[in-house]
């Protein structure tokens, strides 16, 4: 007879910083015994208790875990990962499961897993999403890696992930670069939500002239909304924000410039190298550049006021719409042309489902997307579904309305202004681009392709 305990799998986790912790402790929540070690011994020693047992090192910890061992590593991405990696890869042996759980580059995962794919050590990329809290009290997980280590550690994430309509929000979504893909997209779609609000407060206080108090009620009914996301949940109560010292709203406090620290940009990167249009998670990032760079004297902005303001007003929801729609719809064509690149499965409507609960872009507008790739799973892109479609169709002359009015008055809506491009750009009767073959052809005989005859011309320029 087999006795359980001496084959259930058994979970540690290496790096008990803030992600690291707040997940053991919520895997212990859920029953699990968890063994933790870190770097600095003290730090894993402070977290143990319970169901949490802590060691000196990985080794101690790994060698703590019994035969069946899978190791989750939460450490900080690049330099550290590898470092991680050496250490314990003496005390590695066949059949072991390691879990990178931190915020990966893809390509970083991709070759780690290869050079473990000559192991039988099973190489899997987590992207885990949330901070501290949802890693506390339910991340969304997207799971890269086999399916058999997958399935043998699934019962530790699906009990620790956010549960939505009772359904954990863990997702196995390709190997494991694909884990770590689908995670660098989500940070895209990140940044570029938080690009389009910080657009829409910069318009309502710089372009509107309302009061924080107004301010502050907008994002309140927007929560409510078709709009309503985690972000925007986040953006209304960092409004209301008192800093207890000065007595002033905190947000007045905080310097207009921001950092990052490259997921961002590393989404942009991948639309780039897969040919794939996604402008609004690319300005999104360049917005952020520009806030650092920026220099010299500010002068007042013009103000859109009375019934101009109140359309705009009323606008500024249908044209967020839009734009989210669009960030989500870019995002996703990513997702899919490196599924399609590298032959992954990744099954588009699993993501947006994974992506209903705990993470950062959490967002209602995730069941309407969860229903279009449910509906056509091979669907082209996001906004060729007919319902998305037609919810686009209704929300564009708002959008359309607050780009326009926000250039008159030199607001900067790069996040706004790249949605209305994408939009326009799949849907006008021209974008120019016969010029442009024309002209490499022109100048570099590279030939273009014909709209009455099949494949590849080339013009004699010189000969009239
Ligand atoms: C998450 C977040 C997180 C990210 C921070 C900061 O899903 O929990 O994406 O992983 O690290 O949001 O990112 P930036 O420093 O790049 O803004």
């Amino acid at each position: 007879m087999i006795d359980r305990a001496m084959t259930a799998i058994r979970l540690g986790i290496l790096g008990t910083g803030t992600m690291g912790r707040a997940l053991a402790r919520n895997l212990a929540d859920q029953g699990h015994d968890i063994a933790v070690a870190d770097a600095d011994p003290a730090k894993a020693r402070s977290i143990e208790g319970g169901r949490i047992a802590a060691f000196d090192d990985a080794a101690a910890l790994l060698a703590s875990l019994g035969s069946s061992r899978a190791l989750l590593m939460m450490v900080p991405a690049g330099e550290p990962v590898d470092a991680a990696l050496a250490a314990i890869r003496p005390a590695l042996r066949p059949g072991d499961i390691i879990i990178d759980g931190g915020n990966s580059h893809p390509d970083d995962t991709e070759k780690r897993a290869g050079e473990f794919g000559r192991t039988r050590i099973d190489y899997l990329g987590f992207g885990i999403s949330g901070g501290e809290a949802g890693a506390r009290h339910g991340p969304s997980i997207m799971a890269g890696g086999s399916p058999d280590a997958i399935a043998k550690i699934a019962p530790f994430f699906e009990s620790a992930a956010a549960k939505v309509a009772g359904r954990a929000c863990f997702a196995h979504v390709g190997p494991a670069a694909a884990g770590h893909l689908v995670k660098t997209i989500h940070n895209g779609i990140e940044y570029a939500e938080m690009q389009l609000l910080a657009e829409a407060w910069i318009l309502m206080r710089d372009g509107m002239a309302l009061g924080l108090g107004d301010i502050h009620r907008r994002f309140g009914q927007w929560r409510e909304s078709q709009i309503g996301s985690f972000l925007v949940e986040a953006a209304h109560e960092v409004l209301a924000k008192i800093d207890t010292d000065s007595g002033r709203a905190a947000i007045d406090l905080i310097a207009d410039r921001t950092e990052q620290k490259g997921t961002g940009a590393w989404a942009s990167e991948f639309a780039l190298r897969l040919g794939v249009a996604a402008p609004t998670l690319a300005a999104a990032v360049f917005a952020r550049n520009l806030s650092t760079g920026r220099s010299g004297i500010k002068p007042p902005a013009p103000t859109t006021s009375g019934a101009a303001g109140e359309t705009l007003l009323l606008d500024l929801e249908g044209g967020l719409l839009a734009a989210k729609i669009a960030a989500f719809a870019q995002g996703f064509a990513v997702i899919d042309a490196a599924g399609r690149t590298k032959g992954w499965a990744t099954e588009r409507a699993a993501v947006a489902r994974v992506w209903q609960g705990g993470c950062i872009i959490r967002a209602k507008l995730l069941e309407r997307i969860v229903a279009a790739f449910e509906r056509t799973p091979g669907l082209g892109n996001l906004v060729d579904d007919p319902a998305i479609a037609e919810t686009v169709r209704g929300a564009l002359p708002a959008l359309r309305r607050i780009v326009s009015a926000a250039t008159l008055v030199r607001l900067p809506v790069p996040a706004l202004g790249s949605a209305l491009a994408w939009f326009e750009g799949r849907n006008a009767p021209g974008v120019g681009a016969d010029l442009i073959a024309a002209q490499r052809d022109y100048f570099g005989a590279h030939g273009f392709e014909r709209v009455d005859r099949p494949g590849r011309h080339h013009f004699d320029w010189k000969t009239p």
